[in-house]
């Protein structure tokens, strides 16, 4: 296949994945729609139809909540095929939603669009509800200076090594029985595990006990941890919050204050024994014992640290293709097992931005080059193998077909 080819296959992908009005990450495994899968499903279309591109944000921000969390699914149809379903979440929102969020990187993806389309009016809408989202981040997971998260579910990387001393903490003895979804539409060995499932769930079951109260989840909820991957993202998309803010003419410093603050705060999430940021527990303060791209996501924040740029480059070196989710140094490395190790083109995308950001060209090449490599020989699966390159999870992911269109698909 010529990589025309695989524009038109990309394209095809993301118009076979549209429900109207917003897109599914793939058919079966994700059946709704994902909130960090929508924004780069957003950005993909924005490269051949702009306005399906800001159609999907605004979908996406009709879930909003009035606390501004955007929801990390929404469940616009019913859908057997999916666990935990609406039912288990009984949030009792509209549009039905899960009650957590998801990697706030809609306002990094939105300027990228902007400065591609020129839509300014869309950018506009869109602008308030960013902004609010943002706050909720500031004010609901911002508990001790860092972004942290609820439930491993809400940082996207559900089972990296980085949640692993937190999740051991979490009790399943009250979970019941449940049937899982994922593992009759995708390879068991290329998914969680069934211990995982029952911590996510036990974190669930806590935040519908609650009723979804912010304020008692973060005081006794079972799992809270800092990440690393959150953080340098919301750095990223508070500073790009606020040049959207000045094309807008809007005056309102807020975002970069809350830039300055996150960064003032990454010391917490330093650890000195993997000279790296890591995710850290913050009832117990240990910190996660592998670095993951958590750390690498610092290139996209424009952080810059010379004793954990050698880390990365040491485990991206010991790679061939892109930068892995996990170091396959550490005992914790499973190479397709998700988020323990596989390379993930939507990773590779933003740290991509960084770089760019950064004027380093090189290392911005050469990631494209190997994940272009990966979707070339592979096709477009929702993340791969970065030792051999086999495809692995979801086929015909959504994201991966966005990100080849608005990135990998550069041609040097
Ligand atoms: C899943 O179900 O695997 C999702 O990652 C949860 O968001």
């Amino acid at each position: 296949m010529t990589d025309r080819d695989l524009d038109e296959t990309a394209r095809a992908i993301l118009r076979a994945n549209d429900r109207g009005g917003y897109t599914i990450p793939t058919g079966g495994l994700y059946p709704f729609q994902w909130n960090w899968d929508s924004a780069f499903a957003a950005w993909g279309f924005s490269t051949f139809d702009p306005g399906r591109g800001w159609d999907e944000l605004d979908t996406l921000f009709a879930a909003q909540w009035v606390t501004g969390m955007v929801p990390h699914i929404i469940f616009h149809k019913e859908d057997a095929g999916y666990f935990p379903g609406a039912d288990v979440w009984a949030t009792g929102a509209t549009p039905p939603s899960s009650g957590i969020s998801q990697p706030p990187v809609a306002a990094i993806l939105a300027r990228r669009m902007h400065e591609a389309t020129g839509d300014t009016e869309r950018l506009r809408a869109l602008y308030p509800k960013l902004l609010a989202w943002h706050r909720w981040w500031r004010d609901w997971r911002c508990p001790n200076g860092v972004a942290c998260v609820t439930h491993p579910w809400e940082s996207g990387r559900d089972n990296c090594p980085d949640w692993d001393l937190g999740m051991a903490r979490v009790d399943t003895s009250d979970v019941g029985e449940y049937t899982r979804r994922d593992t009759g539409h995708v390879d068991a060995s290329m998914r969680p595990g069934k211990e995982d499932y029952d911590r996510y769930i036990a974190i669930v079951q806590f935040g519908r006990a609650c009723g979804w109260d912010q304020e008692t989840i973060l005081r006794d909820g079972p799992f809270l941890m800092g990440d690393p991957a959150i953080t340098f993202i919301l750095i990223r998309a508070n500073r790009d919050l606020a040049a959207i803010a000045r094309v807008l003419g809007e005056d309102d410093s807020s975002p970069l204050r809350w830039a300055d603050d996150l960064e003032a705060a990454l010391p917490w999430l330093w650890s000195d024994a993997l000279q790296a940021y890591v995710a850290r527990d913050v009832a117990t303060g240990s910190f996660a014992s592998a670095i993951s791209s958590g750390a690498a996501l610092g290139l996209l924040a424009g952080v810059e640290n010379a004793a954990m740029e050698a880390r990365l480059a040491r485990i991206w070196d010991s790679v061939r293709y892109g930068i892995p989710s996990n170091d396959p140094a550490a005992d914790s490395f499973d190479p397709r097992r998700y988020w323990r190790g596989p390379t993930w083109p939507v990773v590779n995308a933003l740290i991509a931005i960084g770089l760019q950001s950064a004027g380093r060209v090189e290392e911005e090449r050469r990631l494209r080059r190997e994940t272009a490599e990966l979707i070339r020989q592979g096709g477009f699966f929702e993340y791969f193998d970065p030792l051999d390159g086999t495809a692995c999870g979801g086929d015909n992911f959504t994201w991966t077909a966005a990100i080849w269109l608005a990135w990998a698909n550069g041609k040097d």
